[in-house]
């Protein structure tokens, strides 16, 4: 999603937004630009395409030193140079950047026409830079404070004027703002990414507050000018973490980090004298949890299929009933919250609108939600309950991968957690952690063996059509590999409860139409067999993600890949890595920009 920074201090401006913006690029986007203020005027480039595309319509010395940036991803209006940010009111004196949605775009922007301003742009976003400009009388926080308070909508804004140099005024409803706090300089910005290789202290702004900065000094009020205190946050994030270190993607990079990301979600978190987990940020005493009746988990794409995982694992181990739900699907359906239901909010990002707005859908009905997130400091663990940091380290690919298995690991403990506190005994407990604490060796071995997955995509990369199937608590990983597929590499592919084939899908076998089988050793195993018999049977081709040893598999599918033997509840760990690499190595067979598939976006703050 559109991703936004603001610049005040002594470097020329130009130079430290270009460098933000790409940074930001992780989050997808179709247009960049930025807005410099220059011996007292508003120069603005605005270029469709990468940020490259901008760079080559900037002068190569622009002096000012504040300023404001912007990638777009479109909502509002094709994707072209008119539409792209800083959006500028009719004088060209105030120029605006925005994350977010305008809802009432459409009222405002008819009674501004009427009033005389003229609109250049499709955007929803312009309204603002109008409506600001038709409030303002000398005092920009001001009138940003008056203007924001007739939008309906999201928006994460930051506004300058050329009359008032050196100012950015920040506003957010919605969508993320975060000031970046440095010696001499300050920041605005979507994300800390933009600004890390600046300033490691910031501060998060709210909903409903108000942020003005100059090169020295900082101010956050309310919209009723009332001055709110805030803390200074340091990010514990490296610069080398957000930057490929000799990668060819982020999303190779990532996927290789998860034998370290899985060990780093467990440190400190294994008790090995009581045999359980240790998740102090979820906030509940002992009571509280073994009060828990029910678990409901709610999140989006791959988020949501760890959670599908974690409710069966929950389920299973723990016999606690669980559900996972899409939020974007709870939230409108006017959702029951029943007595001692613990709700879970799952997001890499912490941002996921469709995530949030459920989760405070949830709270104001009296609910208790505990986060489960990546970035620290975002909007879902900063509003939740309670929670749980992932601690997966930044994941920038577009395409989620190393978040998941965090995930799961997060989900891996409290399983262990709740099953211990109702009815597993000490032994059960050691050999759940000893198995858990296998997983990142395991997953270095499926690493390790990743050629082959590199030759099974030069194989099958031609197909149009892909299905994944799989069953019990790796019937989800089936819908994670078909999304990794299809995000990266546009091959269309669904991913299916393996016994659910012969109800429709199987209907699509054919020679051509590839079915990748997971077939860990567990109760469900022999059935899958069927399955695939059943496809065979009708020439579908069958690659198989099978076990270390399991001969049958390789008389019956075309193409085997074997990972290490585990226990039975840890093969989604297990079948979820190679699904990574297959997709990864498609869309690479495929050029396919792996790191920014088409249309997407890695942080998706809008509904
Ligand atoms: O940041 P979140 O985990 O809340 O994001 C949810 C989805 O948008 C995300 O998982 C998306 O499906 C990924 N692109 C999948 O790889």
């Amino acid at each position: 999603m559109c991703g936004i920074i603001g610049y005040c201090g002594p470097k020329p401006a130009a130079n430290v937004l270009v460098e933000g913006l790409r940074r930001l690029e992780y989050r997808g986007y179709d247009s960049a630009g930025i807005s410099v203020l220059k011996e007292g005027n508003l120069t603005v480039f605005k270029k469709k395409g990468k940020i490259n595309d901008l760079k080559s319509i900037l002068p190569d010395h622009i002096n000012g030193k504040s300023g404001i940036g912007h990638t777009r991803w479109a909502t509002h209006g094709e994707v072209n140079d008119i539409n792209a940010h800083p959006h500028t009111d009719v004088s060209g004196r105030i120029a605006i950047v925005h994350n977010g949605i305008i809802e009432n775009f459409t009222s405002l922007r008819e009674k501004l026409v009427e009033e005389g301003s003229e609109f250049k742009s499709e955007t929803d976003s312009e309204v603002i830079a109008h409506l600001i400009s038709s409030l303002y009388d000398g005092d920009l926080e001001r009138s940003v404070k008056q203007a924001v308070q007739l939008l309906k909508g999201t928006y994460g804004i930051i506004v300058m004027h050329a009359d008032e140099p050196g100012l950015l005024v920040g506003a957010r409803n919605g969508s993320p703002l975060v000031l970046g706090v440095g010696d001499g300089e300050m920041f605005l910005a979507s994300d800390v990414t933009a600004i890390i290789a600046h300033t490691k202290q910031v501060i998060y702004i709210e909903d409903g507050e108000v942020v003005r900065i100059t090169a020295d000094d900082y101010a956050t009020t309310d919209l009723k000018d009332r001055p709110v205190d805030k803390k200074i946050e340091f990010i514990s994030w490296e610069l080398e973490e957000i930057e490929k270190e000799g990668y060819s993607h982020f999303m190779e990079k990532e996927i290789l980090e998860q034998p370290e990301s899985i060990r780093r979600g467990m440190q400190g978190r294994i008790d090995l004298e009581f045999a359980t987990g240790h998740l102090g940020g979820l906030n509940m005493t002992s009571q509280e949890l073994i009060n828990i009746e029910r678990v409901k988990i709610i999140a989006a794409g791959t988020s949501f299929h760890a959670g599908m995982v974690a409710a069966y694992l929950l389920e299973s181990i723990a016999r606690l009933p669980a559900t996972a739900e899409l939020a974007s699907e709870l939230r409108y359906r006017n959702p029951i919250v029943e007595r001692n239901t613990v709700y879970f909010a799952v997001s890499q990002s912490g941002e996921t609108a469709d995530t949030l707005y459920a989760m405070r859908e949830l709270q104001r009905k009296g609910a208790r939600v505990l986060g489960v997130c990546n970035v620290v400091g975002s909007t879902i663990p900063r509003e939740s309950d309670g929670g749980v940091y992932i601690h997966s380290g930044p994941e920038i690919a577009v395409a989620s991968t190393k978040a998941f298995t965090s995930q799961l690991t997060a989900f891996y403990l409290f399983s262990l957690i709740m099953a211990r506190m109702r009815h597993m005994g000490t032994d059960t407990g050691l050999s759940f952690i000893k198995n858990l604490e296998s997983v990142p060796e395991r997953v270095a071995e499926i690493i390790d063996r990743r050629d082959q997955l590199l030759a099974l995509a030069r194989k099958y990369s031609g197909a149009k059509d892909f299905l994944f199937l799989g069953r019990g608590i790796n019937y989800p990983v089936a819908l994670e590999g078909a999304l990794k597929l299809k995000e990266i590499s546009y091959i269309h592919a669904e991913g299916y409860s393996a016994a659910e084939i012969k109800h429709g899908p199987i209907a699509l076998i054919n020679e051509t139409t590839p079915s990748m089988f997971l077939v860990p050793e567990d109760s469900l195993r022999d059935k899958v067999i069927t399955s695939m018999k059943e496809v065979k049977a009708r020439r579908g081709p069958v690659i198989a993600l099978a076990v270390d040893g399991d001969q049958e598999i390789a008389g019956i599918a075309d193409d085997v890949f074997y990972v290490p033997q585990s226990h039975e509840l840890t093969y989604p760990f297990l079948m979820v890595v190679p699904l990574q690499l297959f997709s990864y190595y498609c869309a690479l067979e495929l050029g396919r920009n792996v790191d920014q598939p088409r249309n997407l976006a890695k942080s998706v703050t809008v509904e």
